[in-house]
């Protein structure tokens, strides 16, 4: 009997560091997620220190998959939007491995971590050709992804639609800072999405991020041509996502 295919995924975000052993054949959690606030400030050091204590708390001994909010380029962090900017030009790759006594680590976008998990096992799951997922929080993430493959590091938070950046227009953070009714940020929505999609013609755009919860209160507003469909796994699609790059040896 071939042993459980199962790989340990840390998703690191503005309030939390959380993580857990995931079952690669079902894209879920073996256990409970582990969570550890996100020390302030966000620094590498102390969130090196933060993973490592999660993965010690988990009793995990194997290789570990890790996201963080930013550009990952061979294990190094070349942007820092929505995080300590003492990021820009951490190998992170380096860092979390040498926390973590050693072992073999993966870093990737926390986005492109998402797509990945709603791609092989969630929203995306069904569609082939260009999938596009969004995510909707203090930013807007993106990951691109055709038939399967990765084309990381997108960034489409940052490209401009109408002389905004998309994620000025229409994170989930905006909706909360000018108290945007649903009606109200489905409009910049839809624009990003109609800037986008003229752009890049994906079959399917899945919608991520806390607020796709309340995906039945706004999807239905969106004027764009594209379908959006919610994310399926919620919370876990950046631990899941993490815990595939690190199965695969992924090096984005
Ligand atoms: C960052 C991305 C990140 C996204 C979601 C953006 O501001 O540039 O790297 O994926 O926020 O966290």
């Amino acid at each position: 009997m071939s042993a459980p295919a199962h790989a340990f995924g840390i998703d690191i975000g503005g309030s939390g560091v959380k993580g857990a052993a995931v079952d690669l054949r079902t894209g879920e959690l073996v256990h409970d997620r582990i969570k550890i606030p996100t020390p302030q400030p966000s620094t590498p050091q102390a969130v090196a220190a933060a993973v490592a204590e999660l993965v010690a708390q988990a009793g995990w001994t194997g290789p570990v998959g890790v996201t963080l909010p930013a550009v990952v380029l061979d294990g190094v962090a070349r942007t820092a939007a929505n995080i300590d900017k003492a990021w820009i030009g951490t190998d992170a790759r380096a860092l979390f491995s040498a926390a973590l006594g050693g072992r073999a680590v993966s870093v990737l976008n926390d986005a492109d971590a998402a797509g990945l998990a709603e791609d092989r096992y969630g929203a995306a799951k069904d569609f082939d050709g260009l999938v596009l997922l969004l995510t909707f929080g203090t930013g807007i993430g993106s990951a691109l992804l055709y038939n399967g493959t990765l084309v990381p590091n997108s960034e489409l938070g940052h490209a401009e639609v109408g002389g905004a950046e998309t994620e000025h227009r229409a994170a989930a953070s905006i909706k909360e800072r000018d108290g945007l009714s649903f009606e109200q940020w489905a409009a910049e929505v839809s624009n990003v999405l109609i800037g986008l999609e003229n752009l890049f013609w994906p079959k399917v755009f899945v919608a991520g991020g806390g607020i796709s919860r309340d995906a039945d209160q706004w999807i239905p507003l969106l004027t764009n041509r594209t379908p959006v469909v919610p994310a399926h796994l919620r919370n876990t699609a950046g631990i899941v996502g993490a815990a595939m790059a690190v199965d695969a040896g992924l090096a984005p």
